[in-house]
């Protein structure tokens, strides 16, 4: 595999040239959210216990998703991935909450968000990319371009994101304001956001009626689907922005990962003998350094013998997906997914699937992901450019899973990015991007 690697090499030459010259030219501020964010001390739990529906959000559930057979991997037969916000990885490391969770898991202490600001992070989680996306606006993925689901549902593999406060299944808002219900006597209150939200960027997810308009629920569906031991076994849980510690700070977050983990740990239908949990955050708080963040592997998927320990292989948010494709033979995405340096593994599940593809990558060769506002794509307008193929080399790689590429109907093999036009600054134009606006998602 690593010849394969080796091929990709200059793609990623080029992608380091420009984000060491955009850190040439860039001071970038910090942006006013993180600047104007309250310290809020005292969590308030939406309910009794995760288990439980809560009449803090706006619905309740409408029916449980369908129980799937179980597609059995190599190492894990269910992921879950929760992620907190904005958090250095000092920061997170000394509270006693993630110490405690440290000695049930595995920790990846050399593991990186791979851009700024949240949005990008939790794209690139589902679709090995973030298409040039360098603000948290609205953005939509067209339907020939591939994500993480459609890797799933070639094996039959079930999934679902839940989202804290979305007020009901297969929401399509940017936002949404609601009751505060931490604190009654303020105004209403955006708990749930869109970009936020892995289940909401791809067309795919937004027609009522479909399979998978039903797969992007809420936390009042998770605990219904939790109850009728129905959970996927692909999940993506983000917490409200206040749980989150986005609009709180990380003492906050902590105790929403308390009341969250503690007893879903201890359930057999979150954590069979089978689950591996990954909690991360999606980036880190400093701008100005590079993009690490502390991740902990839990759940009774993690060997004996790990708990406790740690990890130092370089990891990004790529080599979660990669994990993922290599745990259950899936064919791979072509972007982020296989680039050489960005989509290590986790050690432990290489070991199970017999993957040789992991390299430490010493220090002067990692790069720099704390850039923001560089890079060109469809999801940007000043550097605009259209949704292309994977480079060949990309396109003609194994991938993690051993299982090569998938590609879409739609989508032009040879329209690769040496073949297309040149960044275009559609600004100049007074025009905006096509995959910017909410009104164009019924258009594909
Ligand atoms: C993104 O949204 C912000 C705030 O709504 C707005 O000021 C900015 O112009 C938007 N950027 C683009 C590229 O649409
Ligand atoms: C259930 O359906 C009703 C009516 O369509 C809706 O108002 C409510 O928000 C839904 N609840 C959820 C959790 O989707
Ligand atoms: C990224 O981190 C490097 C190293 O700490 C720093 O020199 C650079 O200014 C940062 N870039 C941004 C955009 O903050
Ligand atoms: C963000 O991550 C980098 C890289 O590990 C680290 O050097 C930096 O200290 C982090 N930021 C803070 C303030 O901890
Ligand atoms: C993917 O689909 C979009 C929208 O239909 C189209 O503009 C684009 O050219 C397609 N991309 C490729 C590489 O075929």
């Amino acid at each position: 595999m690593s010849h394969i690697k080796a091929a990709l090499l200059p793609t990623l030459a080029l992608i380091l040239a420009a984000i060491v010259l955009s850190a040439a030219s860039s001071a970038v501020a910090q942006p006013a959210s993180l600047l104007r964010r309250a310290k809020k001390q005292s969590f308030v739990p939406p309910s009794t216990s995760p288990e439980e529906q809560s009449d803090a959000y706006q619905g309740r559930n409408n029916g449980t998703l369908a129980r799937q057979p179980i597609v059995p991997g190599k190492a894990f037969d269910r992921i879950i991935h929760v992620w907190l916000e904005n958090t250095d990885y000092s920061a997170a490391a000394s509270l006693a909450t993630f110490q405690r969770l440290q000695k049930q898991g595995q920790t990846l202490t050399s593991f990186h968000g791979v851009t700024h600001p949240s949005e990008p992070n939790y794209m690139a989680s589902a679709f090995g990319s973030f298409f040039g996306l360098h603000d948290d606006n609205f953005s939509w993925i067209p339907k020939n371009i591939t994500s993480v689901y459609d890797l799933l549902d070639k094996k039959g593999i079930s999934y679902a994101c839940y989202q804290e406060n979305m007020p009901f299944q297969g929401f399509q808002d940017y936002d949404n304001k609601q009751k505060n219900y931490v604190d009654p006597s303020a105004p209403d209150y955006t708990f749930y956001v869109r970009k936020h939200n892995p289940c909401a960027f791809s067309s795919t997810f937004a027609k009522p009626g479909t399979e998978r308009y039903k797969r992007n629920r809420n936390m009042n569906d998770f605990a219904a689907d939790l109850k009728a031991d129905a959970l996927p076994q692909h999940i993506f849980v983000t917490p409200n922005m206040d749980d989150d510690g986005h609009d709180s700070g990380i003492s906050y977050a902590a105790q929403w990962v308390d009341w969250f983990l503690s007893d879903l740990l201890k359930n057999p239908h979150f954590n069979s003998e089978r689950t591996l949990v990954v909690l991360t955050f999606d980036e880190n708080e400093t701008y100005a350094a590079e993009n690490r963040i502390l991740t902990l592997l839990l759940g009774n998927a993690v060997p004996q013998n790990l708990r406790g320990s740690s990890s130092d292989l370089y990891m990004t948010h790529y080599g979660i997906l990669a994990t993922t494709q290599a745990n259950w033979g899936l064919m791979h995405l072509g972007r982020g997914d296989v680039d050489p340096i960005l989509s290590n593994i986790v050690p432990f599940v290489a070991e199970a699937a017999g993957y040789k593809g992991n390299a430490q990558v010493p220090l002067e060769k990692r790069p720099l992901l704390n850039l923001t506002g560089v890079t060109a794509g469809p999801l940007t307008e000043t550097q605009y450019q259209p949704f292309f193929a994977p480079t060949k080399q990309a396109q003609a790689a194994n991938g993690a899973g051993g299982a090569g590429v998938l590609l879409l109907p739609g989508l032009d093999p040879n329209a690769t990015p040496d073949k297309g036009p040149a960044p275009k600054n559609l600004k100049l134009t007074g025009g905006s991007s096509f995959y910017r606006s909410q009104a164009n998602v019924a258009k594909d």
